[in-house]
């Protein structure tokens, strides 16, 4: 302990009372809110490559490259990789020196205080929620493609929104509800089903690469960029704020398209933050939360850029599908085997996406009830399966209701921005925590403090400004009424708040 008393005490008050990494720590320790330790480091990889490949790849592709980006999407894809590489080096020096339950949020709690870290838990249950209600609706779509092929089909009004005509997407719902009963029973039997789910999902990825690549025809790569173009109703709200802080004509394609892109695709990346959030499950997560953060996000980013570039090489990126454009680019060349086959691992796929992301918010949301800043009935653990339960049950109902009701369209925006914020978080963080805690142990250092934090602030805050108006519009309102919450309830009942 390198400070003393007096200044703890004064640490403790007020909005920015912090939480030690210390006290952190013992709270996981309290038997009846402990998490059973059971992750090794090859679980945490195939955990965060099995949230991490999804409705980004396999549905966000086609359409970003049809109406954004053309085959420079692959260029999107390097670009928001670039810029999740440089939180992913903050990510595992807060990961490996606070290992405890709840990602960006609990790492703030140490670091910057109870206020921030408010916000950073509220905005994660806000990533994470949305973000498993879009990969469950995309889900949906695949099965009902299947289901289209075997002949059966759902009632329009059990098949979700399409085209502003108002549906309940029943099987979304059923997923979700689904998901959360396997949570409940247990983190070692769900991590087993993660693993074949995620293996099936890779073999259909690397199919798309393997195959794909003896169809791609060098002609459909001119223009590599194509030329700008004033985009339909893509003005006021509608536009990427950058492109009207700047007085730009908003546009599509060309070089400003590649980075709009690159805010959209991002999408395919979230997950590898989420590793962070199974630390308090890891055998040894000084050593294995590192590597698994880092080993997911470089095999993913790999697989990315070569799907996109074998994709938009088989078929022109104007006639690209937008639901389907894996499976229905074989379809297009006559092969219609290999994309049934790629249909069926895509839905397969999106089920360990969407369970992961909803592990991953049941977590936080664990996290800030353990600490009173939200009731603390969710933060008790089922005697016989050592999970959260509470937590669970309580949010998947509301994302299975979010589910049955949304379209993904406009949620992967509000999702992307919420993370992008919480990357910003993070990388500031790294800086404080140097300065206040320097004697922590560190198993994993972030290199070239603090001018790695310093860009991946920079760089997560370009691609925010390349999202909608309206984007940041909807996430001012979440944390507007996030802010309220705390002023009536989290800050008098947090535990930090009576202990000091
Ligand atoms: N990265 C995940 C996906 O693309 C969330 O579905």
């Amino acid at each position: 302990m390198s400070s003393s008393l007096p200044e703890q005490e004064g640490r403790r008050r007020g909005l920015f009372r912090t939480k030690t990494v210390e006290e952190s720590i013992r709270d996981t320790e309290e038997p009846e809110h402990a998490l059973k330790k059971s992750l090794s480091a090859l679980d945490l990889t195939v955990f965060g490559v099995g949230v991490i490949i999804g409705t980004g790849i396999f549905v966000l592709t086609g359409k970003i490259a049809k109406e954004t980006a053309g085959p420079a999407v692959a260029l999107s894809f390097i670009a928001a990789g670039v810029v999740c590489a440089l939180a992913a080096l903050c990510y595992a020096e807060f990961a490996s020196t606070v290992p405890v339950a709840g990602s960006a949020y609990t790492f703030s709690y140490a670091s910057l205080g109870e206020f921030p870290a408010w916000i950073i838990g509220w905005d994660l249950v806000l990533e994470l929620a949305l973000a498993c209600a879009v990969v469950s609706v995309g889900w949906s779509g695949y099965i009902r493609s299947l289901l289209d092929s075997a002949g059966v089909q759902l009632p329009a009004g059990l098949s979700g929104t399409h085209e502003g005509q108002f549906g309940f997407d029943l099987l979304a719902c059923i997923l979700v509800l689904v998901l959360t009963a396997i949570l409940v029973a247990g983190m070692k039997l769900s991590s087993r089903v993660t693993a074949v789910v995620v293996g099936v999902k890779v073999t259909v990825v690397l199919i798309v690469i393997a195959v794909g690549a003896f169809f791609i025809n060098g002609s459909n790569y001119e223009p590599f960029v194509p030329e700008s173009v004033p985009s339909e109703g893509g003005s006021g709200w509608q536009a990427p704020l950058v492109q009207l802080m700047f007085g730009f004509t908003p546009a599509s394609f060309g070089v400003m398209g590649i980075f709009a892109a690159a805010a959209v695709v991002f999408f395919a990346f979230i997950g590898f933050d989420i590793v962070a959030t199974a630390a308090e499950e890891a055998r040894n997560p000084q050593r294995d939360v590192p590597r698994g953060i880092l080993g997911s996000l470089i095999i993913c980013t790999i697989l990315y850029v070569a799907v996109s570039i074998v994709v938009t090489g088989m078929q022109k990126y104007s006639r690209l599908s937008t639901d389907a454009p894996l499976a229905d680019a074989f379809k297009d060349i006559g092969h219609p085997f290999w994309a049934g086959l790629i249909s069926f691992g895509a839905a397969v796929g999106l089920t360990s996406v969407s369970m992961i992301l909803l592990l991953g918010q049941s977590r936080v949301f664990f996290a800030m009830s353990r600490d009173g800043l939200l009731p603390r009935v969710f933060s008790t653990v089922h005697p016989r399966f050592g999970t959260p339960y509470r937590s669970t049950i309580a949010l998947g109902a509301v994302v299975a209701v979010v589910a049955g009701f949304t379209s993904i369209d406009v949620l992967a925006e509000l999702v992307n921005i919420g993370t992008l914020f919480a990357f910003v978080v993070v990388a500031v963080g790294v800086i404080i925590l140097r300065r206040t805690r320097p004697d922590l142990p560190r198993t994993f250092r972030t290199p070239l403090v603090p001018l790695v934090p310093i860009l991946s602030v920079m760089a997560s805050v370009w691609l925010m400004i390349n999202l909608t108006a309206e984007t940041w519009l909807r996430f001012a309102i979440w944390m507007a009424v996030g802010l309220a919450f705390y002023f009536v309830y989290g800050r008098s009942h947090s535990r930090m708040g009576r202990r000091g």
